[in-house]
């Protein structure tokens, strides 16, 4: 099988690509990639150097929303596309929408566009369950669930996945779109909650939880939600949606509370900073069609992965502050020195007017 799979160098995407060429002796993989602050190629560095997989990998950087450089890297014949490429933080999407309208909206277009006229025999886009919006107490969210995006990161990966649905309705491509929900296992870019906080536990800095710490999302592990896409590229059926999730659901403070005990750290490093605006209460997937239709069920509890996830940011602390240093420690105190703020003000006033 040959895959070109874009934005491997990030998160799920480098978890992905290891995952298939250890279970696929026959798979041949380009990762196609532009390295914005959230590619790393160091996530990779094992697979371009090992003999068994040396030969059956590939990195071509660049930007799925330049025409350009997509149609060059279309010059080699895939028989399937994984689109990971994306902006993904909503926090950033809500200092600037334009970089997630860019990449996530026209690089989706672009790509699929060169995907159509390559005659490509399969896509598969990596959607999120954030399309959904917030799920009410005791709802888990099914494929049928209206889109009611509520940042621009969910909005513009909405407008992604009605990309795909009308190029499978007037060109019959042959696309299908997942939606996952939080994951969590190594190599995530410390922005996210779970890597965030055990980056800032390690070094004894207060951990910034928004709000009351009472939003739930469901949690996955990354090695999960692999073994779901690539049931998915095999067997999912072409035009269909498929929600991956309902694992475990847990507040945020449960989360951290998790983390703190697994790290020996105290509970007074938490602080409740300025919420997110729009933040969703509540995320909660109904997977029930991709464990009848296609066999998934998830190996790993959360209880025993986080344990492991723990042990592997202890063991990549130079990984993790090579991700902290430089633009991310602009965006850092730009993005949480404000918050706090905030939260100290708010504290001021409320001693003011208790006098
Ligand atoms: P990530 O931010 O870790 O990685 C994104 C990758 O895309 C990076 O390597 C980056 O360099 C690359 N990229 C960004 N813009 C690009 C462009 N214009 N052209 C080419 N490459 C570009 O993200 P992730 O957490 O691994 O998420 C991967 C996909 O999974 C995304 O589509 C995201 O929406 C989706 N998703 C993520 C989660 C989650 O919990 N992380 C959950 C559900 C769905
Ligand atoms: P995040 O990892 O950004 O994922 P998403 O917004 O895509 O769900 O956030 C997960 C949850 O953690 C979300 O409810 C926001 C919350 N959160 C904090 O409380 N503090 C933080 O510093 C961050 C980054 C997230």
């Amino acid at each position: 099988m040959r895959l070109l799979v874009t934005g491997g160098a990030g998160f799920i995407g480098s978890n992905f690509i290891r995952y298939l060429l250890a279970e696929h002796a026959d798979a041949q993989v380009t990762n196609f990639d532009k390295l914005t602050y959230a590619g790393n190629l160091e996530n990779l560095a094992d697979l371009a150097e090992q003999p068994e997989t040396k030969a059956r990998y590939r990195f071509v950087r660049g930007d799925v929303a330049d025409p350009d450089a997509v149609a060059a890297v279309f010059r080699e014949r895939f028989d399937a596309v994984v689109n990971f490429a994306a902006e993904t933080h909503v926090d950033r999407s809500l200092e600037d929408a334009a970089p997630f309208l860019r990449t996530n909206v026209l690089g989706t277009q672009t790509l699929l566009e060169a995907a159509r006229r390559a005659r490509v025999a399969r896509f598969v886009q990596i959607g999120t369950d954030e399309v959904y919006g917030s799920a009410p107490d005791g709802v888990a969210f099914a494929e049928d669930a209206p889109l009611r995006p509520s940042s621009p990161y969910a909005a513009s990966k909405a407008a992604a996945d009605l990309l795909i649905e009308s190029y499978v309705r007037t060109y019959r491509f042959p696309a299908l779109t997942l939606r996952c929900s939080n994951n969590y296992g190594p190599y995530q870019f410390p922005e996210k909650l779970i890597p965030l906080m055990i980056a800032n536990a390690l070094e004894n800095k207060p951990l910034p939880v928004y709000g009351d710490g009472l939003n739930v999302r469901d949690w996955i592990h990354v090695e999960d939600h692999c073994r779901a896409i690539h049931r998915a590229l095999l067997k999912g059926r072409v035009g269909e949606v498929y929600n991956i999730g309902g694992v475990a659901l847990k507040t945020n403070l449960e989360v951290v509370r998790t983390l703190l005990k697994l790290l020996g750290k105290p509970e007074s490093l938490i602080r409740f900073v300025e919420d997110r605006p729009g933040h969703d209460r509540r995320y909660a997937l109904d997977s029930t069609k991709l464990r009848k239709e296609l066999g998934w069920s998830p190996c790993h509890t959360f209880e025993e992965a986080i344990e492991r996830t723990v042990t592997w940011y202890r063991a990549h602390a130079a990984w993790l502050e090579g991700c902290r240093s430089g633009a991310y420690r602009d965006y850092y105190e730009r993005h949480y020195g404000q918050r706090e703020e905030f939260v100290a003000r708010a504290r001021a006033g409320s001693r003011r007017e208790d006098k």
